[in-house]
């Protein structure tokens, strides 16, 4: 009876049966719609004064601050390990950090040192270069402050002069993270008057003030100085319309590619922008979301590596061209087996 009825369910379907493709590991990986490689990959980096230093992270287990000689190390084993790129955040000492964030354009701060061994040891591979006041302001504020003020035109001068040491440093591309207006434009503006012609643009286009970036800011040494928000800046996380105009906005100022930020989160706007714009679209895997498969994983949740994977396919599904992820190096060499 319960036999015969489910095969006139069947009957019903007339031989539809999906399940069929997915039968086989063979069937599955030739029916499988998205890719992820190594070079998917790119891998955000924390660099410190010092030499053969390593500092950890407690709200991000397993990524560690490096000092730059080791910073080149890192470097060499990405590279073997197929991944095109890295992005650079300076943990700038106390002492160098001030209110008007002066060690931004200093022609030998830490990220300047990095880029520059970084770029002579290991030629092959790109260097992002973050721009943004917190990592060299007293306040942990992206952009210049006055009366609890976020300026945008002043800092965008400051930034103006930081990406230019950081292009003469070595650095491949410029990623400005701060969300000031017209930044953009003004980057690419000074970067074509002194010669860097050929250094690209990644703008953290739709960065939302996000409580994901936790593990981040202990990381760059700006969470305890952090007072307030950034919300008068970074993004709205109710907003998606928004998201759009800010891609538009950063492409007619000339960025080469674009970035949304925090990932997992935020893939609605990923897909919306492929779906949108015909360019270059990334995402960061931000640090409270390594934080959570870190901590949901050891606390036994579910297997990390496969999270791991997971979370960097759904990446690509949702149409990103790749990646900054704090699991590149591991998920390379996994991924490269
Ligand atoms: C700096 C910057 C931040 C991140 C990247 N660049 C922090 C912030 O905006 O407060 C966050 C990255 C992460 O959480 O992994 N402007």
């Amino acid at each position: 009876m319960a036999a015969d009825r489910a095969k006139s369910d069947m009957e019903f379907l007339g031989g539809r049966r999906l399940r069929r493709p997915r039968a086989t590991a063979w069937s599955r990986a030739m029916v499988r719609e998205t890719h992820l490689s190594s070079a998917d990959l790119i891998w955000p980096m924390f660099v410190i004064e010092g030499h053969n230093e390593r500092t950890g992270i407690k709200t991000m287990p397993g990524v560690e601050r490096l000092s730059v000689d080791l910073a080149v190390e890192a470097a060499k084993a990405a590279r073997n390990a197929g991944i095109p790129a890295l992005a650079l955040f300076p943990n700038t000492p106390d002492h160098l950090r001030s209110e008007g964030g002066d060690e931004a354009f200093n022609p030998d701060n830490l990220m300047c040192r990095a880029l520059t061994a970084i770029k002579s040891a290991v030629p092959e591979i790109g260097l992002i270069a973050d721009v943004a006041l917190d990592e060299y302001s007293s306040d942990g504020q992206d952009g210049l402050v006055l009366d609890g003020q976020i300026l945008n035109d002043e800092t965008i001068s400051v930034m103006v002069q930081s990406a230019l040491v950081q292009a003469k440093a070595g650095a491949d591309i410029i990623a400005p993270s701060d969300m000031m207006d017209g930044r953009v434009f003004a980057i690419r503006q000074a970067l074509d008057q002194n010669g860097f012609e050929h250094v690209q643009i990644m703008s953290y286009a739709a960065k939302y003030a996000s409580c994901y970036y936790g593990p981040f800011r202990e990381a760059v040494g700006t969470g305890e100085r952090l007072k307030g928000d950034k919300r008068t800046y970074q993004m709205d996380y109710a907003n998606s319309d928004e998201a759009m105009r800010e891609i538009a906005q950063d492409l007619d100022e000339g960025a080469d590619s674009i970035m949304v930020k925090p990932g997992l989160p935020y893939l609605d706007i990923v897909r919306r922008a492929r779906v949108n714009f015909n360019v270059p679209i990334y995402a960061y895997q931000v640090s409270g979301e390594y934080a959570m498969i870190e901590f949901a994983s050891a606390a036994g949740s579910f297997d990390r590596q496969a999270a791991m994977i997971e979370s960097l396919y759904a990446f690509k599904r949702a149409g990103c061209n790749g990646v900054l992820t704090y699991f590149a190096l591991e998920a390379a060499r996994l991924l490269n087996e």
